[in-house]
């Protein structure tokens, strides 16, 4: 059996996430997993995995609809396994916004998806303004001149704190099967 670990991504670093956590389940536990984009989901197999995670970034204040789709979709075959979501964004760069009760995207969220996830976390993202289309950086700039983050658009700056996305992996790992 394989854990299945899905990410909603535009810019990557999410993906980077979710490929981090497989390897992190594999080098501790010798657990397998399958990491794949959600909506590239149409075909799967859910009889291979016993075990859930999904990440998902904002963008402009909400996550991709995909992401909700895919859980009113999947909610039995997500709460019949182990299961966990981690969401991705800059708000989070700000340790006091780095949890599920005070990150208002993931709060917001977890009001309103009918999945709880058993284990939940925030990590911050990257800002890498050189990659943004002219519209994105212009906006993303203003949103950090008003909440006081990096505004040269030079930079390319990656908040995300590894450490903290082990420990999930190790957490994650640990929470007890379902089904057999
Ligand atoms: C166009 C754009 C809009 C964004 N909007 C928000 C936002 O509203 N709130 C926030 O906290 N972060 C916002 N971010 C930051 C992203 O969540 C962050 O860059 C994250 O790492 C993106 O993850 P991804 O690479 O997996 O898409 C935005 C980023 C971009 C490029």
């Amino acid at each position: 059996m394989k854990t299945l670990i899905l990410f909603s991504s535009r810019d990557g670093q999410t993906r980077e996430i979710a490929a981090f956590i497989a390897s992190a389940m594999r080098e501790e536990k010798g657990l397998e997993s399958d990491v794949i984009n959600i909506v590239r989901t149409e075909a799967l197999n859910w009889t291979q995995y016993d075990r859930v995670l999904i990440g998902a970034s904002i963008r402009y204040g909400r996550f991709d609809p995909a992401l909700m789709a895919f859980v009113q979709k999947h909610k039995v075959e997500i709460e019949n396994r182990p299961n966990g979501f981690f969401s991705v964004n800059l708000t989070a760069r700000k340790p006091e916004k780095r949890t599920p009760q005070t990150n208002a995207y993931t709060r917001k969220f977890l009001l309103q998806s009918p999945w709880q996830p058993e284990l939940c976390a925030v990590f911050a993202g990257a800002l890498r303004y050189p990659r943004y289309r002219w519209f994105d950086r212009i906006m993303i700039q203003l949103i950090m001149r008003m909440t006081g983050g990096e505004t040269d658009t030079t930079k390319e700056v990656e908040y995300t704190d590894w450490h903290q996305v082990t420990r999930f992996a190790q957490e994650f790992g640990r929470l007890l099967g379902k089904m057999s």
